[in-house]
C-alpha cells in the first residue's frame, strides 16, 4: 500500500510540467536581468472569462537596457509581432500600435518594477495555440512560452 502510493506520488512529480498554473484566473510571471521568464508555460482554466497577468522584473537593470514586457498572441503570430514590436520602439512598449494580432500586452518594465494586465478571453478559441513573449528587441527567441487553456 505504502509503496504503491509512493510510486503514484513519484509518477505525479515526474509528470509535472514547468508550468505556472493560474489560480483564480490570475498568474504571476517573473523576469530577470538574465533575459528570462520564470515559466515556459502558463495554464489558465477554461472557465476564466478574464485573465490577469502580473509581470515582475526581479533584476536591477533599467528598462532601456534589459526591459521586459509580456505579450500574448496566437503562436503563429509570435515572430511577426516581435519583429514589428521591436521596430515600434520603447515609446510604444515594443508593440506596434493597434496590432490586431496582439491579444494582450503589458508595458515594458525595468528591474525592481512590476505591472499588471487584465484581459478578456471569453471570445478566444480556447483550443487554439497561443504563445506569450517579451517583445524587447532580441528577447523573444528565449523569452517565450505557451499559453494554454486547460479543463
Ligand atoms: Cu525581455
Amino acid at each position: 500500500m505504502i509503496r504503491k502510493s509512493a510510486l503514484a506520488a513519484l509518477l505525479a512529480a515526474l509528470a509535472l510540467p514547468v508550468a505556472a498554473v493560474a489560480a483564480d484566473c490570475s498568474v504571476v510571471v517573473e523576469s530577470n536581468d538574465a533575459m528570462q521568464f520564470d515559466t515556459k508555460e502558463i495554464v489558465v482554466d477554461r472557465s476564466c472569462d478574464e485573465v490577469t497577468v502580473n509581470l515582475k522584473h526581479v533584476g536591477k537593470l533599467p528598462a532601456s537596457a534589459m526591459g521586459h514586457n509580456w505579450v500574448l498572441t496566437k503562436k503563429d503570430d509570435m515572430q511577426a509581432v516581435a519583429a514589428d514590436g521591436a521596430a515600434a520602439g520603447l515609446d510604444n512598449d515594443y508593440v506596434k500600435p493597434n496590432d490586431d494580432r496582439v491579444i494582450a500586452y503589458t508595458k515594458v518594465i525595468g528591474g525592481g518594477e512590476e505591472t499588471e494586465i487584465t484581459f478578456d478571453v471569453s471570445d478566444l478559441d480556447k483550443d487554439d495555440d497561443y504563445g506569450f513573449l517579451c517583445s524587447f528587441p532580441g528577447h523573444w527567441a528565449v523569452m517565450q512560452g505557451k499559453f494554454v487553456f486547460a479543463e
